[in-house]
């Protein structure tokens, strides 16, 4: 075992194989056909992930580490002494070192991520790093129902973070379930702290997901290729070009893969045809402003108390109080 890491169990509510091939079928015999943007986060998946963290042209992930490296002590204040943390989408919780090191006494470190292997060897590092935080990784699609682990010593609350812009990835109901879920967790005395990536120049939006390197469309097409690996299928990752554009109805970068040519592809026993410029919708990446946002959070239990936001004011972080406990039922 390397030096950095201690050992740490995992609680395993990783969707299944079968679960994978439904969605996958689903999604492509749909008139439009999507491919919903979790599954890109296999091993490799995660790894590209971090590379467009990364890049030039991907500013958010710089921004947004640049507030939490000026901010984390304020944001500490905000969230208190003896809290469980509960970050969703977990990835190698690299801003989340920013926050442990302010926290006063934190009991637990609970990082949720869809990427198994990811995860645990985050869980181990984070556990060697907080040799006095209780250190409990969940491997689950987090959008998904899952039991969270209990912590001995108990905390006295909890605050759920949400980094990364993540929310960004949901439409709009889906993020409203996904608040009023968060506020019901968290309950009275808890909070949440999200990363919301602002409107701002269409040209360096799109620019942020059509980096020159390819990096973004490499791991657009992993999808691709995760299905040819895991799913038995014969899909060419070439034959489909990644497309990345605005749509200004929807304040949205919408992402897709599209089709080069008519060709005809199979996932185990299923083949779906596509038509030359036929696309397969891959992710949304919803841009807010924080007055939106907090009015959409407002409708499911939670209130904006402080907000920290960059010099150019490209990115937010929120933090939000549970308001009532009878709101969140
Ligand atoms: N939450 C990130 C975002 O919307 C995720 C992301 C960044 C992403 N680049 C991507 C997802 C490229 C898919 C493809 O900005």
């Amino acid at each position: 075992m390397p030096d950095d890491s201690a050992s740490v169990d995992l609680l395993d509510y990783g969707p299944p194989t079968e679960t994978f091939l439904e969605d996958v079928v689903i999604g492509l015999s749909r008139g439009a056909k999507r491919l919903p943007s979790k599954y890109f986060y296999d091993h490799r998946g995660s790894k590209l992930f971090e590379q467009i963290c990364q890049l030039d042209e991907y500013p958010v992930t710089r921004s947004e580490l640049a507030i939490m490296r000026r901010f984390a002590d304020e944001m500490a204040a905000q969230i208190g002494p003896g809290v469980m943390l509960v970050e969703y989408g977990s990835g190698s919780s690299v801003k989340t070192r920013l926050l442990l090191d302010h926290l006063e006494d934190p009991i637990a470190y609970v990082p949720v991520d869809i990427s198994r292997r990811h995860l645990q060897l985050t869980a181990e590092r984070l556990s060697a790093a907080y040799p006095d935080v209780q250190v409990l990784p969940v491997c689950a699609d987090f959008t998904s129902k899952f039991d969270l682990p209990v912590a001995d010593p108990a905390e006295t609350h909890k605050a759920v973070y949400f980094p990364g812009s993540t929310i960004g990835n949901f439409q709009a109901e889906a993020a409203v379930e996904f608040l009023r879920g968060v506020a019901r967790l968290c309950g009275r005395g808890g909070g949440l702290l999200i990363g919301i990536d602002l409107k701002k120049d269409v040209a360096e939006m799109e620019a942020a997901y059509n980096d020159r390197q390819g990096v973004t469309a490499e791991f657009n097409r992993n999808l691709l290729h995760r299905i040819n690996r895991e799913l038995d299928g014969d899909f060419q990752p070439e034959q489909f070009r990644h497309e990345a554009v605005y749509n200004d109805d929807f304040d949205r970068i919408e992402m897709h893969l599209v089709s080069e040519q008519d060709q005809e592809v199979s996932v185990g026993e299923h083949t779906f045809e596509f038509s030359e410029g036929e696309s397969i919708c891959t992710e949304y990446s919803h841009k807010y402003s924080i007055q939106e946002f907090a009015a959409l959070a407002a409708s499911t239990g939670l209130t904006l108390r402080r907000h920290w936001c960059d010099a150019d004011r490209s990115f937010a972080v929120l933090h939000l109080a549970v308001i009532d406990e009878q709101t969140t039922v």
